[in-house]
């Protein structure tokens, strides 16, 4: 099994990484495919997400730490312990509160430990079990976040349509060059989801505008956004409110048709990235703004 490491980012919070993480993941799971999420955010979006108290497990925090293999931490739809109902194809190795502390308990092991290794050694053993990984990152720049940048093979960034949402791209673009440049010279960005968009807002036409034309690898090459964009709606709070996911409480809700054709173009662009039919290297200039 090949196995997709991707993260999901943007330095800015609020900006609907965490429910994209969970619906494009369960998305795919739906299609199909074996998918686990690492909440990698001691705010344990992800977690709550799936109903899962944070604090009633071991996760990120020993799997960074080195204090458990990661395959001990993974919670499953076959799990019938207390609180965990996952959908099937869905594991997830929940965060905690804990995780600010990581940086210290790192250090503690050695002071040379790298954002790279902390998390190389966990994926690594993880891969080929899964179709995909996703790496789901806090909105500032500690340990768990920089190992994700360090260590995923993809990456997908989240906006929303707000006055600083630009700026917040641009930034988040330029940690994804220093990674790269920094070590992990595979990281390709797969693409750019705009979530929480109303149509009839100039925002979010602005925003949209700006991503088609501003992300793409050259003048004629096709853009990073991805087509499928996804609508604000109370759905979504609702919904991570009782601890599900819209494919439990609103299967046939527009969001979630919206979802379903995301993770369809996720698959086929990385098909067709499979293919070689997409310069990766170009990407390096993909940024003009
Ligand atoms: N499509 C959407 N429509 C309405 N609200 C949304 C949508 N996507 C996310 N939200 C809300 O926006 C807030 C931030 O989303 P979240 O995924 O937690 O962002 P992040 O992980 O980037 O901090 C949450 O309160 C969430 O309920
Ligand atoms: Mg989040």
């Amino acid at each position: 099994m090949n196995t997709h490491v991707i993260a999901v980012g943007n330095q800015k919070g609020g900006v609907g990484k965490t429910t994209n993480t969970v619906h494009i993941a369960r998305a795919l799971a739906e299609r199909g495919h074996k998918c686990l999420i690492i909440d990698l955010d001691m705010n344990h979006g992800a977690t709550r997400h799936f109903g899962v108290e944070p604090e009633a497990f071991l996760g990120s925090f020993e799997m960074l730490a080195g204090e458990e293999p990661a395959e001990n931490l993974i919670l499953s739809h076959a799990d019938k312990e207390e609180g965990v109902i996952l959908p099937e194809n869905l594991d997830l190795i929940p965060a905690a509160r804990k995780l600010e502390g990581i940086d210290q308990a790192v250090m503690a092991k050695s002071k040379f430990m790298t954002p790279h290794e902390v998390l190389k050694k966990p994926l690594d053993s993880l891969r080929g079990k899964y179709d995909f990984i996703f790496l789901d990152t806090a909105p500032n720049a500690t340990l768990p976040t920089l190992a994700a940048y360090m260590n995923a093979d993809y990456f997908v960034l989240s906006a929303m349509p707000d006055p600083f949402a630009i700026a917040g791209l641009n930034d988040a673009m330029r940690d994804i060059m220093d990674a790269r440049s920094r070590g992990n010279t595979k990281l390709v960005l797969l693409g750019v989801v705009i979530s929480g968009v109303d149509k009839r807002t100039s925002l979010a036409n602005a925003l949209s505008e700006f991503v088609e034309n501003s992300f793409r690898a050259g003048e004629n090459a096709e853009s990073v956004k991805f087509k499928s964009s996804i609508g604000r709606s109370t759905v979504i709070p609702q919904t991570q409110k009782v601890g599900r996911t819209l494919f439990e409480t609103h299967s046939t809700h527009k969001v979630t048709d919206e979802y379903r054709a995301l993770a369809a173009e996720i698959e086929a662009r990385l098909a067709k990235i499979h293919a070689g039919s997409v310069a990766i290297e170009e990407q390096r200039g993909v940024v003009n703004g």
